[in-house]
């Protein structure tokens, strides 16, 4: 008994932890002999600080704040070839529109990422223009649910709010207290918080890129704890039940989804890949979700694919692969956490669609239930009526009384009659 009591909090702990899922390196060649859909989540290549530091910073970077690069451009280009490796002929060499779609959120980052990927993957072919264009859709970051991890969502800003506020958060700001002291000193920041510290990171992070000279007070090992400070608190995020369902589980529940609809027919033959040009948000949400826990924020240009095989028995297995170095042709593959290996799509369906937030803008609090608004209308409704009744009662039973009473209707006595029914 004390046995299972003991166990229950480690199994509790597990499920929040950041312990490092396994995985195990795999051929770069695909096994297309089963493959029958691909999903892959990319992040953009190299880009400019996402926010300046000092606004003199803007100086230093032509291309303006949070743009794609050239060498940015060129990581993804050699993305699209690194996939084009991979799945060879099973993707055709003219690009079909039936076969692939290209979802990015709304950055030019991403957008652009996606035409420099696809530039790498579907070169031009001999004949006719030098040039294969290829569609990239996007929607507004305002309902990008899917994309953009910053989307409004109450429910899972207050979550958020919590984590800043968790023992977990505390362990990290004593760890990191010199630093912290050091960084509030050198910025004029008197209080700086444990979130302000990703934009130093990324702002030394892209100078370090790009051979831009580091104040005189800078150096390497000082920038090597606030890289580990940096990734230790991007382990705040999405770890709890809440944010992994809200943040990473509508992209996980819709990638679910399209694989079942691939499985039951109703997408037809052609359809297989499916790509989606987003962030090292979107990455470390999804990878959370489906348990897999990271030491190292996603870097520039690399991805997840996640794979759906028929096997000859007809079952259909899951499979997660991380290409997770920049430039690094390496491939390895997890073992989802909670999907017994082999994972299939009903085991996926089955273990994870708790993470699938059905209603998604009711859970984030956007939207009233309509049921429960009834409910509570239709309650006042009844409160205010009962309540009208009863005073008008008590009015007319007042009256009465008073007029028993005094026989007059006197300005002194209703006073008296008003004390008594107190
Ligand atoms: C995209 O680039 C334009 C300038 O060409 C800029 O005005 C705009 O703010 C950028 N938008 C996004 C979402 O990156
Ligand atoms: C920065 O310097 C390194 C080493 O000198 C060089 O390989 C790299 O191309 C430079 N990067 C940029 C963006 O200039
Ligand atoms: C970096 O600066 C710190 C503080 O000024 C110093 O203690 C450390 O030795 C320096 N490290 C390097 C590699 O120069
Ligand atoms: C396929 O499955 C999806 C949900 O998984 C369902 O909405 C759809 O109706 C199914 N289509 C067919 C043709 O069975
Ligand atoms: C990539 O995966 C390998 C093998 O698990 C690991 O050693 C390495 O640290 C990972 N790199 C990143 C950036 O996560
Ligand atoms: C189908 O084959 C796989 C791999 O050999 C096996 O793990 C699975 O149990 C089989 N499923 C059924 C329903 O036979």
């Amino acid at each position: 008994m004390l046995h299972i009591l003991l166990l229950i909090p480690s199994l509790l702990n597990h499920a929040t932890s950041s312990e490092v899922a396994p995985s195990v390196a795999v051929p770069l060649l695909a096994d297309t002999s089963t493959l029958e859909y691909v999903h892959t989540i990319w992040r953009h290549g190299d880009r400019t600080p996402a926010e300046f530091l000092e606004p003199d910073d803007l100086k230093k970077w032509k291309e303006g704040i949070g743009e794609l690069t050239e060498e940015g451009a060129a990581q993804q280009y050699r993305l699209g070839q690194w996939l084009r490796k991979r799945y060879g002929a099973w993707l055709d060499e003219k690009f079909n529109r039936n076969t692939i779609y290209i979802r990015s959120s709304d950055y030019n980052r991403t957008l652009m990422s996606a035409q420099a990927n696809m530039a790498g993957l579907f070169p031009p072919i001999a004949e006719g223009l030098m040039w294969q264009p290829i569609p990239v859709h996007t929607r507004p970051k305002p309902m990008d649910k899917e994309l953009y991890e910053e989307v409004k969502c109450p429910t899972a800003e207050a979550e958020m709010n919590a984590q800043w506020k968790s023992k977990k958060a505390d362990a990290i700001r004593q760890k990191f207290a010199n630093e912290l002291k050091f960084f509030s000193e050198k910025f004029s920041l008197p209080n700086m918080e444990l979130k302000a510290t990703w934009r130093i990171f990324d702002n030394f992070f892209c100078e370090k890129q790009h051979n831009i000279s580091w104040p005189v007070w800078m150096n390497s090992s000082i920038f090597e704890r606030v890289d580990q400070l940096y990734n230790e608190v991007s382990q705040l995020e999405f770890h709890t039940e809440t944010l992994r369902r809200l943040r990473g589980g509508t992209l996980l529940e819709e990638i679910f989804h399209r694989f079942s609809d691939k499985a039951n027919g109703s997408l037809g033959n052609e359809a297989k890949f499916y790509a989606y040009s987003a962030h090292d948000s979107t990455i470390a949400a999804l990878l959370a979700t489906l348990g897999i826990f990271y030491d190292i924020y996603p870097k520039y240009a690399t991805c997840l694919l996640i794979e759906m095989h028929k096997l000859q028995n007809q079952t259909r297995v899951i499979r997660v692969l991380h290409k997770n170095e920049t430039d690094i042709d390496r491939l390895i593959e997890y073992s989802i956490p909670g999907c017994h290996a082999p994972c299939t799509l009903e085991g996926l369906g089955n273990d994870l669609s708790r993470y699938f937030p059905d209603d998604w803008e009711l859970e984030c609090g956007l939207r009233w239930n309509m049921d429960f608004a009834y409910f509570v209308i239709s309650s006042s409704l009844l409160i205010i009526t009962i309540c009208s009744c009863t005073m008008l009662l008590l009015e007319k039973y007042k009256k009465k009384h008073i007029l028993k009473f005094t026989g007059l209707g006197d300005d002194t006595v209703p006073m008296l009659a008003i004390d008594e029914s107190d």
